[in-house]
């Protein structure tokens, strides 16, 4: 008998998906209106549905998270917590939206771990909201479920996150890299494929503990808007990199002056990847994801001892750039290296987190994959 006809009592009407998400360059700069470049993962969030005439939604989890259940006319932000507040924040968001979803029973199964930075929260809210989408048969533009769910998660959930994690998991394609411009809120699909190049691109899971990281958070995206209200700008994404040493003169204090420095500095490394990637120059990305950690590790200053060490050690045994992804404070680093490296290297980090009494590091396979999408 299967998962959900043992918790339901019935077969279910569809299964739905959607996946983490890698950010190759472009960090802390979505709510700057700035670049970002992510590719999704393999690992993904599967909900498998039916729908409900009552107008409740029944959650279970394959796991030991249990079920809970709640009516979409009461729901209010924050009125459902822990990891229910994102199922529950996608239903809120979409009758918000005005979208006709009923009530409907919903198991998770996730192969995506949480708390490691790989956009667990957004992959869960993007599968929902397909998911109680699907089961009408509404049709909404994948770009709009994206906005839709960082809604949700900046009113329902209370954290003010950009855009990048739920644009990536919605419109993400297979052997792409999704180049996104907030700003424009244009797309452009960059073929990656390090295999074909000798290249892989590796993603460690350095199995920190995320230390303080939603204040941490918030306290970048206040600095980064306090300084764009300083300068007079909409957003930091208006300071041309060639304007900003005069930006700098213009901030009082210094560690603003450092976070509008790594913003600015980081805009114009996706645009040079992104002009890289096209030419077929894929090796020569490396040494922009490292300075990009330089920069997230002295200017923005969100590393933790795991992630410098991982890239310190990626670096020293050969790799060609490395840096933290995702929000910091732990999570995952990438590293770009020659294919027939990706062992040494592995071994390297591990041998050096051991040294240091790290907890053991995971990899991650990150193959470029396709966003959310229903599966049957
Ligand atoms: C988290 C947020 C994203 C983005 C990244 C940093 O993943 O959810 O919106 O800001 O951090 O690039």
């Amino acid at each position: 008998m299967s998962k959900f006809v043992e918790v339901f009592g019935a077969e279910p009407d569809g299964v739905w998906r959607a996946p983490g998400r890698v950010n190759l360059i472009g960090e802390h700069t979505d709510y700057n209106d700035g670049l970002v470049l992510p590719i999704a993962l393999p690992n993904q969030i599967t909900i498998t549905g039916s729908a409900r005439t009552d107008g409740v939604v029944v959650v279970a989890t394959a796991g030991q998270d249990g079920i809970i259940s709640f009516d979409l006319d009461s729901l209010s932000p924050g009125s459902v917590g822990d990891w229910a507040a994102y199922p529950a924040g996608a239903a809120w968001v979409l009758r918000e939206a005005q979208y006709e979803i009923g009530g409907a029973n919903l198991l998770v199964e996730s192969d995506l771990p949480s708390g490691a930075g790989l956009s667990s929260s957004a992959a869960l809210l993007c599968a929902t909201a397909v998911a109680l989408l699907g089961l009408r048969d509404i049709s909404v533009d994948p770009a709009e479920v994206a906005r839709l769910a960082q809604r949700a998660e900046n009113q329902y959930v209370g954290a003010p996150v950009g855009l990048m994690d739920q644009m990536a998991s919605m419109c993400c394609t297979a052997g792409h890299a999704l180049y996104f411009d907030i700003r424009a809120m244009s797309t452009d699909q960059i073929p990656f494929d390090p295999a074909a190049d000798g290249l892989a691109l590796l993603v460690v899971d350095v199995k920190a503990p995320h230390r303080h990281v939603d204040g941490e958070y918030a306290a970048r995206r206040q600095s980064c808007e306090q300084a764009a209200a300083e300068l007079g700008v909409p957003a930091l994404r208006s300071i041309a990199f060639e304007d900003l040493d005069d930006a700098l003169s213009r901030l009082s204090d210094d560690v603003v002056r450092r976070r509008v420095r790594h913003v600015v500095t980081e805009i114009r490394r996706v645009e040079e990847a992104v002009a890289l990637m096209r030419a077929g120059r894929l090796r020569d990305v490396g040494p922009l994801f490292t300075a990009s950690h330089a920069s997230l590790r002295d200017d923005f200053e969100i590393t933790v001892p795991e992630l410098d060490v991982a890239v310190d050690t990626a670096l020293a045994a050969g790799a060609l750039g490395a840096r933290m992804t995702g929000g910091g404070f732990g999570g995952c680093i990438i590293a770009l290296v020659e294919s027939s490296e990706a062992p040494a290297i592995l071994t390297a980090i591990e041998k050096a987190f051991a040294e240091n009494t790290f907890p053991t590091p995971t990899s991650l396979d990150a193959t470029p994959s396709p966003g959310a999408s229903r599966i049957s």
